[in-house]
Parts: C-alpha cells; sequence; structure tokens
C-alpha cells in the first residue's frame, strides 16, 4: 500500500495533472492498494477525478465530534460525504503542532471507525528520543493508547504507520534495516495479544520514502507501504514508489 500525505501543499491545476496522471500510469498496475490524502479544501475535487478509479482518498486530520461548534475544524460525516476511505490520525505534525496528545488520537481512531472510516494511525519518536534508544518505549506507548481506547480487536479497523520524525523531511529516511527492527517489534507486540491480527494488519513506513529507497524497504517481511511525503508532491517519483510497491505485492 501507498499512501501520498500531500500535507499543505498543492492548487487546482496541479492536483489535476497529479491525479489524472496517477491513475493512467498505475491502472495496468493494481497489485498495491493507492491512497491520496489531500488538504480538506481540495477532497471535492479528488473526488470528482478519483471515484471510479481504483484510487482510493481521505483527509489528514479530523475532528471526534460529528458536528457542533468547532472552528475550523472538519466532522468524520463531512470527510465520508465527500468519499473519503482514509484518514491520517496522529500525525507527528498535529502532535507537535496541532496539540494532538496519545489520548485524543486514541479517541479519534475509534471514532473514525465507527465512522466507517479506515485510520492511519502515525507513531514516530523524535530524534532525541532516538538517540536515547527510546523508540520502541515511544511507539508503544503511542500504539498502547489506541488499543486501550478500543481494544486490540479494534486495531483491525485500521493501518499503523511508523514514522520517525528525524526522517520527515529530512531527506534521512531510517535504513530498511531499522525500519523493519521497529515494525517487527510493534507487530510481535500485537502478536501477544492477538495473533491473527498480527499477521493480517498493514504497517507502514514514512520518513523521506522516494523512488530510490522504496524497493529496499518494500523488500522487508515486515512493512507492507509506505505513507510518503515530499516525494508525493512529484507524480514521477510518486508514481515510481507505487510500481516499487505493486512490483512487490
Ligand atoms: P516525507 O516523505 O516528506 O519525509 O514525509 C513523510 C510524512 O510525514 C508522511 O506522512
Amino acid at each position: 500500500m501507498v499512501v501520498a500525505n500531500r500535507k499543505m501543499n498543492g492548487d487546482i491545476p496541479s492536483n489535476q495533472l497529479f491525479l489524472e496522471k496517477l491513475v493512467a500510469e498505475t491502472q495496468l498496475h493494481q497489485q498495491a492498494d493507492y491512497v491520496v490524502c489531500m488538504p480538506h479544501p481540495y477532497l471535492y475535487q479528488a473526488q470528482s477525478i478519483l471515484e471510479h478509479t481504483h484510487i482510493h482518498w481521505g483527509g489528514q486530520n479530523m475532528s471526534r465530534y460529528q458536528s457542533g461548534a468547532h472552528t475550523g475544524s472538519v466532522s468524520p460525516p463531512m470527510l465520508k460525504e465527500f468519499g473519503c476511505k482514509y484518514v491520517i490520525i496522529g500525525h507527528s505534525e498535529r502532535r507537535m503542532h496541532g496539540h494532538d496528545t496519545d489520548l485524543s488520537t486514541g479517541e479519534r481512531f475509534e471514532v473514525a471507525v465507527k465512522s466507517g472510516l479506515i485510520p492511519i494511525f502515525c507513531m514516530g519518536e523524535t530524534l532525541e528520543e532516538y538517540e536515547d534508544g527510546a523508540t520502541d518505549i515511544v511507539t508503544i506507548r503511542q500504539l498502547n493508547a489506541v488499543i486501550h481506547e478500543i481494544g486490540v480487536q479494534g486495531l483491525a479497523g485500521g493501518i499503523l504507520a511508523y514514522e520517525p520524525v528525524w526522517a520527515i523531511g529530512t531527506g534521512k529516511a531510517a535504513t530498511p534495516e531499522h525500519a523493519q527492527n521497529v515494525l517487527g517489534f510493534l507487530r510481535g507486540h500485537i502478536e501477544i495479544l492477538d495473533a491473527e491480527l498480527a499477521q493480517n494488519i498493514r504497517i507502514l513506513y514514512g520518513g523521506s520514502v522516494n523512488s530510490l529507497n522504496a524497493k529496499q524497504l518494500f523488500d522487508m517481511p515486515d512493512i507492507d507501504g509506505a505513507l510518503v511525503g515530499t516525494a508525493s508532491l512529484n507524480p514521477e517519483e510518486f508514481i515510481a514508489i507505487c510500481l516499487a510497491a505493486s512490483n512487490a505485492s
């Protein structure tokens, strides 16, 4: 699976070029799933271009509330109305700058599932935590916040993504071995609680994934795909990652 997180980028003309090219050039390579998470104002455009194609789309965040006095927020039914199948929850940029906490991300994971959306739940440590050897402690704490909220079986309704903060937007992707170790560790943690779920749940890696490192990452046994930021802004780069995923499947 390859997910584009377009973050706060794009405009109507460049989105159109990107989405149409993505549909056309992945048409014959559908062994992987492709998702584009757009800024909210462009969800209608994504829906117009992508409905009736093999590409899915989603939001980058959502409120835990269904409606009401929450200025600037977007509710699960609104995402659904614009055809979203997925929503990113707990991205580190929102944890750092948007006041997302372990508790609020766990709650919104549950709300997303109950609203019929598939949450793409992000976990990852900062550079300081990485240097302190705290990767496992931090990611498990973040994952346990969801398990606490929804129970281990509830994880089945979502997708997990390990995104080390130090690899996001830096051009310094985690080595495939490091990413594999962390994803293997997370899967092992789930396995203790539910072995079948551990086998089936998708876990993605994100952080400076590009067309050059994608194949090596996808070759790792526990890496089920990628969450892609910067490289999703370049259609050729992103399509090359999609094709790498399709060929790896
Ligand atoms: P980059 O691919 O730019 O490192 O961003 C990764 C990311 O944050 C995806 O959610």
